[in-house]
């Protein structure tokens, strides 16, 4: 049985979460969440970095033989850093699923939305850079997506102005696919989705990094599949939106 730790500036992560245990089911998993210290969207690298390492100092202290970095944000500030300071551990990210959106595009014009830390990460930039020969990449930092997330506000008129406010930019560039380019994003995709029409692609990236854990796994040599199951949550601040969350996708 594998010990997976996985952590996010808040609750987005658990969208991540809820792919893992579908793919592995009989493992134990220690959810963080940092939402005293959220969003990080707008912090600098420096200071998701030192989150970074406390909140990985905590989960191994917890025995994870693997970290889940659930947060586009933490991955571009923070995962190199952590990699180069833990090199025993495997650590797991995220990017923006800009291929799969660049290759299955027709319109030719695909829509990321993230936070502003993914969007200027190297990380991002460099996928980017690998299509945007070929097709138009347009970007709009989701304005309020996590502060509604966090205070479970996924759906109604609030949470469909605000999205509206980031998500009509890219309609009107002629996306036909969305990218979720953040781990909170797709607990409103019901609200994306129904103002972007049936005929838009939203894409959430969690099942392909729910797929790359069980390979890094596998790869480590790190024996899963023997259970039991088990799920510790874990938060910086008020646990009330962890829970909330939690309660909706279990
Ligand atoms: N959910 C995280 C992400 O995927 C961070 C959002 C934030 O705290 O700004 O980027």
């Amino acid at each position: 049985m594998a010990t997976i730790g996985i952590f996010d500036s808040g609750c987005g992560g658990l969208s991540v979460y809820r792919e893992l245990v579908k793919v592995l089911p009989r493992e134990q998993y220690h959810y963080f969440s940092d939402n005293a210290h959220c969003p990080y969207g707008e912090k600098s690298a420096l200071y998701i970095q030192r989150r970074g390492r406390f909140i990985t100092e905590f989960l191994l202290d917890r025995g994870a033989d693997i970290i889940v970095v659930a947060c586009n944000t933490a991955t571009a500030a923070a995962i190199a850093t952590l990699r180069a300071e833990y090199p025993d551990v495997p650590f797991v990210g995220m990017e923006p699923a800009v291929k799969p959106a660049a290759l299955g595009t027709r319109s030719g014009v695909i829509g990321v939305l993230a936070t502003a830390g993914t969007l200027k990460g190297s990380k991002y930039l460099n996928t980017r850079g690998l299509y945007e020969d070929d097709v138009t990449i347009a970007e709009h930092v989701g304005q309020g997506f996590v502060e509604l997330v966090e205070k479970g506000i996924l759906d109604g008129p609030e949470a469909e102005s605000v999205v509206r406010a980031s998500l009509q930019p890219l309609l009107e560039t002629g996306a036909d696919t969305i990218v979720l380019g953040c781990t909170h994003y797709p607990f409103l995709q019901g609200v994306i989705q129904r103002l972007a029409g049936p005929s838009v692609r939203v894409i959430d990236p969690a099942p392909a990094v729910a797929r790359q854990t069980v390979h890094v796994l596998e790869q480590r040599g790190i024996p899963t599949g023997t259970g039991p199951f088990s799920v510790k949550l874990h938060s910086s601040g008020d646990p009330a939106a962890l829970n909330y969350i939690f309660s909706l996708i279990i």
